[in-house]
């Protein structure tokens, strides 16, 4: 079977940092890492919740120094993305997560960017930068590295809102999406991942953004929900991830079908793969096999990450012909 061509709209580039390569860019960098061996790091990969995973997840960012570092963590990333499918992917950078361990912005956003460069090029890939600002630091920081960002014409499309959730609420960062609206950059935010529905309401009503990622616990409340259909606004959401950090029990209680019946813009990403169990595939793989997604499911799922991302018609146009080519070269259900 073909796969199934999509937009990746929510994947933590620091997050596909595969343990293989965490263990090369140490023994560069003459990092001394606190695990034996990759076996030993992969069995640290057990998660009780959000905050369990981000420790893991910013303590491995030790072995991020250089440009190279960067740009080589990037690459891997886009040829494991182009093998899952992946026609266009719209990615996440944690700036700040670099700059507290001395790592200047311009090393990051190079090093990331000039592996972008030539993904259109070398797999058909389009792509895009997204800064992502830690919520669980200070709001003032945040405005500070996106006045950075702008000055230095860094090459983002937009900026996001992520980590630890719950006690950090979208009203702390009015001022910085103020901003960023002010200087034409989209914007989106994590919100009820394990926050409250009351945080996608300030994302949506403060921030002013586009498009929500995860938004799982907005089933809670339905008046949120009968807005986020009326309005179609994208929720961009992460199975393998919410059974990781104990969202859900198991991909069986995973709410994506019963989001999909009540005719939310949902869409299926991948988060951090290297940390959940899966790349984009892996997870249709395990929808699939779990829910029994058939081809119309999957098109409807693919389309909607096509039209959820900050693309240009033409390209929009292209790839949801690609679905449609798609779904016509599936056997009948
Ligand atoms: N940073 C990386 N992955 C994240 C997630 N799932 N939620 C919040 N912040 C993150
Ligand atoms: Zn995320």
């Amino acid at each position: 079977m073909s796969r199934l061509p999509t937009a990746e709209l929510h994947l933590h580039i620091e997050g596909t940092l595969e343990p293989e390569l965490i263990f090369e860019l140490a023994r560069r960098n003459a990092i001394v890492l606190p695990y034996r061996d990759v076996e030993d790091l992969r069995k640290q990969y057990e998660f009780t919740d959000l905050q369990s995973f981000l420790d893991l997840y910013y303590a491995n960012m030790a072995v991020l120094r250089t440009e190279q570092d960067f740009a080589d963590m990037t690459s891997a990333y886009l040829a494991r993305a182009h093998a899952a499918g992946v026609r266009h992917a719209e990615i996440f950078l944690d700036p700040q997560a670099h700059l507290v361990r001395g790592v200047p912005l311009e090393t990051c956003i190079n090093g990331v960017a000039a592996a972008l460069r030539d993904s259109e090029a070398r797999n058909g890939m389009s792509t895009s930068l997204i800064a992502a600002f830690l919520r669980d630091r200070p709001a003032e920081e945040a405005l500070g590295v996106l006045e950075q960002l702008i000055a230095m014409d860094a090459p983002i499309i937009g900026i996001g809102l992520d980590s630890a959730e719950v006690g950090h609420p979208p009203s702390k960062f009015t001022a910085v999406f103020a901003r960023a609206h002010a200087a034409g950059l989209k914007c989106v935010a994590h919100a009820g991942e394990e926050g409250e529905p009351g945080y996608i309401w300030e994302a949506l009503d403060l921030l002013g953004v586009a498009r929500i990622d995860h938004g799982i616990r907005a089933l809670e409340d339905e008046v949120l929900v009968q807005r986020l259909v009326a309005e179609q606004i994208p929720l961009t959401v992460c199975p393998l991830s919410n059974v990781r950090l104990r969202s859900v029990d198991t991909l069986a209680d995973h709410p994506l079908p019963r989001m999909l019946a009540r005719g939310l813009n949902v869409s299926v990403h991948s988060d951090d793969p290297s940390y959940f169990g899966g790349y984009l595939d892996d997870n249709f793989a395990q929808l699939t096999g779990t829910f029994g997604l058939g081809t119309e499911q999957l098109a409807q799922l693919a389309a909607n990450s096509v039209r959820s991302a900050f693309l240009g018609a033409e390209r929009s146009s292209t790839l949801l012909d690609e679905i449609d080519q798609w779904r016509d070269s599936q056997p009948a259900d």
